[in-house]
C-alpha cells in the first residue's frame, strides 16, 4: 500500500480523523525531547499540531534525525491521529514515520531580542504568530474592499508608479534618474484616476505610494499601500457619505472573514461589527478652537499633525470627519469652497482611540484658472501639468475622491503601536532592507 498524500494540518481536526493514518508536512515550531520521546509542534498555513515521535515507533535512525531538526526546520510526518484536549485543534499525531525535508541551522530568533535585531531579521520574524495573523487580516481587508467596490460598481484600474510629475508636493517625492530625465515614484495615483473617470466614471486603485518624509512617527512609512477612489458627478458630501458606508461595510466583512485573528490581536470582532454610521463631523475651525482650549499651540491656518489629531480622537470611539480646511495647508487640486475662498472642500477621516488620519478626501477643483494659480502658488510649473489641465478642457465634470492608507487603517483596527507592524517589510527613513 502506498503512503497517504500529505494533507493540511486542519484535516486532522475532522470528526472522523481520530484513529486514522495521516501525513502532514510543515515547519517545526517547538521541539523538546525526553527519554526516547520527542515532542514536536508542527505548523503549516492551516494550523499547528503536536506530534509525538517515539524511538520504538519510527526507528533509531529516524528518531536521531528528527531530534536534530532545528526550530523552523521542515519535516514530513506520517502518524495516527489521537484526541488531545490540551492542543489548540484538539488533536495530536503519533508519528509512525518521519522524513526530514530540511534540518536547518539554529534559528536566530529567540526571546528577549532587541527591536533592531528583529527588524534586521524581518525575513524570519514574519513567521511569528502575531505577524502571521496581521498579514491575514490585511489580506481579508483588501478582499473586503474589492468586494465592496464590486457591489458599488467601482472599476479597478492600474495606474503607473513611475511618473513625470510629483502630485502631492515635490519636496516629499522620491526622485529617480529616468534615462537622464527626472522621474518620481508615485505619491498618489489620483491624477491618473481623475483621467480615468471620463471613460469609466467610478474607479479605484490599490498601489504602493512613496513619501520621502523624514517623519519618524509611529504612523509614517516611506512606502505604503494606497487605496484610492475617484467618482464622477460627486461633491464633498457625496464622497464623505461613500467613505462612511465603505468603512462600516468593510469592517463588518473583515470581522466575519477573520474573527480568530482579530481576537488574537486584541480587537474583539464585535467592536468592528458594532461600528455604526453616521460618524461625527467636525469643522477644522471648531477643531482648532477645541485644541486651543486644551492648551495646544495652534491657530487657524496651522496644519494639524500627529499630536493634534491624537488630542482630537483619543476619547472617541467612532471615526471623525474633519472638514473644510484652510486652502494653504492642502493640495493644489482641492476645490475652493464657493461660500468661503479661504477654505477647500476637503475632509480627513480620523480614526478614534488616538490613531488619527486614515483617509484624505476632497472635491476636485474643476476651474483651470484656479488650478494654474494654485500650482504657481506652490512653486510648480503649470506646463508640467498640461495633461492634467487638459482634463478640465475636455468633458469636465464635478468629481471627488479620496486616498486611504491601508496600513494606517490596519494600525487602528489591530491596535498596533507602530505602523511598521502592519506590513511585512516596512520602509522607514532608516530602513529599506530586508
Ligand atoms: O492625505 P494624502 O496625502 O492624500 C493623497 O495623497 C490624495 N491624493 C489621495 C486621493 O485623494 N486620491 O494621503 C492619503 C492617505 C492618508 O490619509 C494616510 O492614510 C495615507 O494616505 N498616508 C500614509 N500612510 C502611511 N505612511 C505615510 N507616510 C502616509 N502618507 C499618507
Ligand atoms: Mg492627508
Amino acid at each position: 500500500m502506498s503512503a497517504p498524500a500529505p494533507e493540511p494540518v486542519r484535516a486532522l481536526r475532522a470528526p472522523d480523523a481520530v484513529g486514522s493514518t495521516r501525513r502532514i508536512r510543515g515547519w517545526v515550531q517547538r521541539s523538546r525531547s525526553s527519554g526516547g520521546i520527542l515532542f514536536l509542534q508542527v505548523r503549516d498555513r492551516t494550523g499547528t499540531v503536536p506530534v509525538t515521535v517515539r524511538k520504538d515507533a519510527v526507528g533509531e535512525a529516524a528518531f536521531k534525525a528528527a531530534e536534530a531538526v532545528q526550530i523552523e526546520g521542515t519535516v514530513e510526518i506520517e502518524g495516527t491521529v489521537a484526541e488531545d484536549r490540551r492542543a489548540p485543534g484538539g488533536r495530536e499525531l503519533k508519528a509512525t514515520a518521519v522524513s526530514i525535508i530540511h534540518a536547518g541551522e539554529p534559528f536566530p530568533i529567540v526571546p528577549e531580542q532587541t527591536e533592531e535585531f528583529l527588524l534586521d531579521h524581518r525575513h524570519l520574524t514574519i513567521r511569528s504568530q502575531d505577524l502571521v495573523a496581521t498579514i491575514r487580516v490585511k489580506a481579508a481587508l483588501l478582499a473586503a474592499f474589492r468586494a465592496f467596490f464590486e457591489r458599488e460598481e467601482v472599476l479597478e484600474i492600474t495606474p503607473p508608479i513611475l511618473t513625470g510629475n510629483p502630485a502631492e508636493g515635490g519636496s516629499e517625492a522620491f526622485t529617480i534618474d529616468y534615462f537622464g530625465r527626472p522621474g518620481y515614484l508615485s505619491q498618489t495615483a489620483q491624477l491618473y484616476l481623475e483621467a480615468m473617470i471620463a471613460p469609466h466614471e467610478r474607479v479605484y486603485a490599490i498601489t504602493p505610494s512613496f513619501r520621502a518624509e523624514k517623519s519618524r512617527t509611529p504612523r509614517h512609512l516611506t512606502e505604503f499601500t494606497h487605496l484610492e477612489v475617484e467618482l464622477a458627478w460627486c461633491d464633498l458630501d457625496g464622497i464623505v457619505a461613500f467613505i462612511e458606508r465603505m468603512i462600516v461595510e468593510v469592517l463588518r466583512d473583515v470581522a466575519t472573514r477573520c474573527p480568530e485573528e482579530l481576537t488574537r490581536l486584541g480587537r474583539p470582532p464585535e467592536e468592528l461589527t458594532g461600528l455604526a454610521a453616521p460618524f461625527p463631523r467636525l469643522a477644522y475651525e471648531d477643531a482648532v478652537a477645541r485644541l486651543k482650549a486644551e492648551g495646544l499651540p495652534v491657530e487657524w491656518g496651522s496644519d494639524l499633525g500627529t499630536a493634534e489629531e491624537r488630542a482630537l480622537t483619543i476619547a472617541a470611539t467612532r471615526p471623525i470627519f474633519l472638514t473644510r480646511f484652510p486652502r494653504e495647508i492642502k493640495a493644489f487640486y482641492m476645490r475652493q469652497t464657493p461660500s468661503d475662498p479661504r477654505t477647500v472642500e476637503a475632509a480627513d477621516l480620523l480614526a478614534p482611540e488616538g490613531y488619527g488620519e486614515i483617509v484624505g478626501a476632497s472635491e476636485r477643483e474643476i476651474d483651470v484658472g484656479k488650478l494654474v494659480e494654485r500650482l504657481r502658488a506652490i512653486g510648480a510649473d503649470p506646463a508640467e501639468y498640461e495633461w492634467y489641465l487638459d482634463l478640465r478642457r475636455h468633458g469636465n465634470v464635478p468629481h471627488a475622491g479620496f486616498g486611504l492608507g491601508v496600513e494606517r487603517l490596519l494600525r487602528w483596527i489591530l491596535r498596533r503601536e507602530h505602523i511598521r507592524d502592519t506590513t511585512p517589510f516596512p520602509r522607514t527613513p532608516s530602513r529599506h532592507t530586508p
